[in-house]
């Protein structure tokens, strides 16, 4: 008997709603609200919300008018809880648990990062230990799966997530949001010839970003009052060598530490071209396998709750209906809500 899974997404500034069919993803709409942040230099949280209220019933509608599937159909509603904004998470919840008590089927909290991990399914199946580089603008963490529906986090930062760094870093040189999109197109034109710090260079799989950050604000602040020029191309790969380095180091001595068979790339920041390239030649001849996400796969989207969603249905991972949002959820506390 085959499975029809409907799942909603609206922790950030992307409304999106798919409709996958055991393998077989039949619908994907991804409604990004990007244009309107940009003119914020960042995502408002307010404004998110109101848009996600407004677009949610569209993108619902012409996900299942693409997957061809009726309301009828759907065997459970797989839904976004957490992390991400309050506001734009109660949406997508509220849409979820209105379809699931309508239709009196189950309703499946799903955790945001842990769906972005399972993203990677839609290349290939995830073979463990795997080592997961959860990368994004709220997150950066290295998780060790030892199987399916096992998340350790063996490192996190300690302050900035690594997204919101390069955010930040974009934002002080003039660049639009969001910031890792414009950084990584510069640094290829540029020299590493600027000496950045490197925090918590040490053996822990631990990360920090804020003093990275910080020093480039304070360097390009000097220039400006000194009336010096700063070479944004070369600034721009010496950052990126810096910040991409850090996880590059770290991930590979865990794949070491952790005997890891598989490597794949989750979140936002796994689009950078830097990461993606040295990741795949780092680990090149080891026996290490790795999954390079579509572009598709890294912004946020309904694919990748759905394909988790499959995982938790199976294992009647399901909430009551009065079930609340968690914009802080832990990967490792997935199944508490
Ligand atoms: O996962 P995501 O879409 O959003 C949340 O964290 O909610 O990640 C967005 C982050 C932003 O900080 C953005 O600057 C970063 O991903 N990003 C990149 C690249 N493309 C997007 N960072 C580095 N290089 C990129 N090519």
């Amino acid at each position: 008997m085959s499975t029809t899974l409907l799942a909603i997404e609206s922790s950030c500034d992307e409304t999106a709603v798919a409709v996958l069919r055991d393998d077989k993803l039949l619908a994907n709409v991804v409604s990004t609200q990007i244009e309107i942040h940009q003119k914020y230099g960042g995502v408002m949280p307010e404004i998110a919300s109101r848009l996600h209220a407004e677009n949610i019933s569209i993108v619902l509608k012409e996900a299942l008018e693409k997957s061809q599937v009726k309301l009828e159909e759907i065997d459970a509603f797989a839904v976004t809880r957490g992390p991400g904004l309050i506001g734009a998470l109660h949406v997508g919840l509220q849409a979820a648990k209105t379809l699931a008590a309508l239709y009196g089927k189950p309703l499946i909290p799903v955790h945001h990062l842990a769906a972005h991990i399972y993203a990677n399914e839609y290349v290939k199946p995830l073979i463990f230990p795997c080592l997961a580089i959860v990368v994004s603008g709220g997150n950066t963490e290295l998780v060790i799966m030892k199987n399916h529906l096992e998340f350790e986090i063996i490192g996190e930062t300690k302050d900035d997530a690594v997204g919101e760094c390069y955010d930040k870093v974009a934002r002080v040189l003039g660049l639009p949001y969001p910031g890792g999109i414009p950084i990584d197109a510069l640094s290829k034109k540029g020299q590493a010839t600027y000496k950045l710090p490197r925090p918590l260079h040490d053996h822990s799989f631990d990360f920090s970003y804020s003093g990275l950050k910080t020093s480039i604000i304070n360097m390009v602040h000097t220039a400006e009052q000194k009336g010096e020029k700063i070479v944004i191309e070369d600034l721009c790969r010496s950052f990126q060598e810096t910040a991409i380095g850090m996880i590059l180091d770290k991930s590979l001595r865990a794949v070491e530490h952790y005997q890891v068979k598989q490597v794949v790339l989750a979140g936002g920041v796994s689009a950078n071209s830097y990461l993606r390239s040295q990741i795949v030649s780092r680990l090149e001849g080891g026996g290490v396998d790795v999954i390079i996400p579509p572009m598709w796969c890294c912004t946020d989207n309904a694919a990748m709750i759905a394909k988790l969603g499959m995982y938790l249905y199976r294992e009647k991972v399901f909430a009551p209906l009065d079930v609340a949002v968690d914009p802080n959820w832990q990967i490792d506390h997935f199944r508490e809500f």
